[in-house]
């Protein structure tokens, strides 16, 4: 049984106990891959950030996160038994630095005062690539990337190489609030394939998993070959 580990959601990243930094990320793709895996019989693992969304299914085991720190608590403890990583959380960039003199930003509030105020940021870690450069072998990591559609490919192609992903899922900027999803499956050698046009969220979870599915037979057939070339 294939297991499958995917991440959906936002990260939330406070300021303070009452103010945080986020994105519009729904998760509702990842809920859809998660209940649609699950339907095939694959074992489901769902990371999911703060979200109102939650799986149909109720053989997903899904464990919530809020902010990129405890997504990559989650990760860690939890990619090394997967079989395919999906990753489609919208994980924050940059994260807010505490000011040195406040131990714990969620037990205080920043006052207004006049004028004007910055917020210090750092770079979060970048999540997938980290977990890519332990994976084992035989393992199968998806990353996605939202680009602007004039550079969409190459900007996707070398999203994929650095980051060492098997397929990457590019889907230009408009995909952000749209009812449907247009995408490109990019693997090292170039584009596998490209949707019909914009399609459900629902139809894109059988694509995608139906992508998926045939490349991890195509690696375990060229696993056999180069097996049996050894002998
Ligand atoms: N990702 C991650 N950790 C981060 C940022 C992104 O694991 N700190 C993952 C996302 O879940 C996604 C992939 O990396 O699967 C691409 O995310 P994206 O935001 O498009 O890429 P960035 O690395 O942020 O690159 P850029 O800002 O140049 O677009």
């Amino acid at each position: 049984m294939t297991r499958l580990l995917i991440t959906a959601g936002p990260t939330h990243e406070p300021i303070d106990a009452v103010r945080y930094l986020g994105n519009r990320s729904s998760g509702r793709l990842g809920v859809k891959l998660a209940d649609e895996a699950s339907r095939r019989g694959w074992d489901v693992t769902l990371l999911l950030g703060p979200t109102p969304m939650a799986c149909e299914s109720t053989q997903v085991a899904t464990h919530r996160f809020r902010t990129t720190a405890d997504l990559q608590g989650l990760l860690s403890e939890h990619a090394p038994q997967c079989d395919v990583l999906v990753m489609a959380a919208a994980v924050a960039d940059y994260r807010p630095i505490p000011p040195a003199d406040v131990e714990d930003v969620e037990r205080v509030k920043i006052r207004r005062t006049p004028g004007r105020m910055t917020l210090d940021l750092e770079a979060t870690p970048d999540l997938l690539a980290e977990a890519a450069s332990k994976r084992r072998p035989g393992q199968l990591f998806v990353g996605f990337a939202l680009e602007p559609a004039a550079t969409l490919l190459d900007s996707g192609k070398a999203k994929l190489v650095r980051k060492g992903l098997d397929l990457l899922v590019a889907n230009p900027l408009d995909t952000m609030d749209a009812a449907g999803i247009h995408a490109w499956l990019l693997a090292p050698a170039g584009v596998i394939d490209e949707t019909p046009g914009s399609i459900s969220k629902a139809a894109f979870a059988s694509w995608l998993l139906d992508h998926i599915a045939a490349k991890r037979s195509d690696n375990a057939q060229a696993g056999r070959e180069a097996a049996s070339t050894d002998r």
